[in-house]
């Protein structure tokens, strides 16, 4: 191949070598310029402190990216597996057309009833269905099929599988299917290193050979695997 550049795993001569990137700052960087939070966000993350919930909602550029795939497939029904404090909730709904409805699950009681109290503090009641219970029993009774336009999964890494399996029968063709934590902070490419690791591992293994789905990871926070229903 005469040019070099276009070989590929080559940097072009005088370009910077992207592996030098610092993931961190550039998400805080993202987060400056597309995902900055108002006052009802930062009130989200003040309640879940107050209530003592672990700081695992999606960090903000993040949760811009999982709005705007919401938005870019124009979803009137989507559904979230994994609640807290209603954070995620909350952007998702934002970019939901008149009518439109986000359905969200959450095992934990308490959880829910912080996330009620932060989508009715936004206004955004009318749009959240916040379900308490485990989500493979309230999965499996949701329908009809086909009847969801972009599913997130945000709840127990062990189960990503069973929740995809769920997530393909309710998804529409062209249908979106989001998970956080698919790089599980790198561990992944050792996944022997943790039982999660080796969860998420074969969830993205599961994924990427499934031909129900046309699927990729973004490098945005921990890694939001995204697919879409063929
Ligand atoms: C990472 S947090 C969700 C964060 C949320 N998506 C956000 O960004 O604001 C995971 C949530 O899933 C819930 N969860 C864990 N296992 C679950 C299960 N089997 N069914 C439903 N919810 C579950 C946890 O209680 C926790 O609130």
């Amino acid at each position: 191949m005469a040019d070099d550049a276009a070989a590929p795993g080559k940097i072009p001569s005088g370009a910077p070598d992207p592996s030098e990137l610092d993931h961190d700052a550039l998400d805080r960087y993202v987060q400056r310029l597309y995902a900055a939070e108002d006052d009802q966000l930062r009130r989200v993350r003040a309640r879940a402190d107050e209530a003592e919930m672990p700081r695992i909602q999606l960090p903000p550029a993040t949760a811009r990216a999982l709005q705007l795939l919401v938005r870019a497939v124009g979803a009137r029904r989507v559904l979230e597996v994994g609640t807290l404090a209603g954070y995620s909730a909350i952007w998702i709904a934002r970019v939901l057309p008149p009518g439109g409805k986000l359905v969200t699950i959450e095992i934990d009681p308490a959880h829910a009833s912080v996330a009620r109290r932060s989508v009715e503090q936004a206004g955004l009641a009318d749009s959240v269905d916040v379900r308490v219970g485990d989500a493979a029993e309230l999965l499996a009774r949701l329908g009809p099929d086909g009847s969801f336009d972009a599913v997130f999964l945000d709840a127990d890494k062990e189960r990503y599988t069973t929740y995809m399996e769920e997530a393909a029968r309710l998804l529409r063709p062209r249908g979106l299917l989001m998970a956080d934590n698919a790089f599980w902070a790198g561990r992944v490419l050792d996944p022997d290193s943790d039982r999660l690791a080796g969860a998420l591992n074969r969830f993205n293994e599961r994924l990427s050979s499934d031909r129900r789905f046309d699927a990729t990871i973004l490098p945005v926070g921990d890694g939001l695997m995204v697919a879409v229903r063929r």
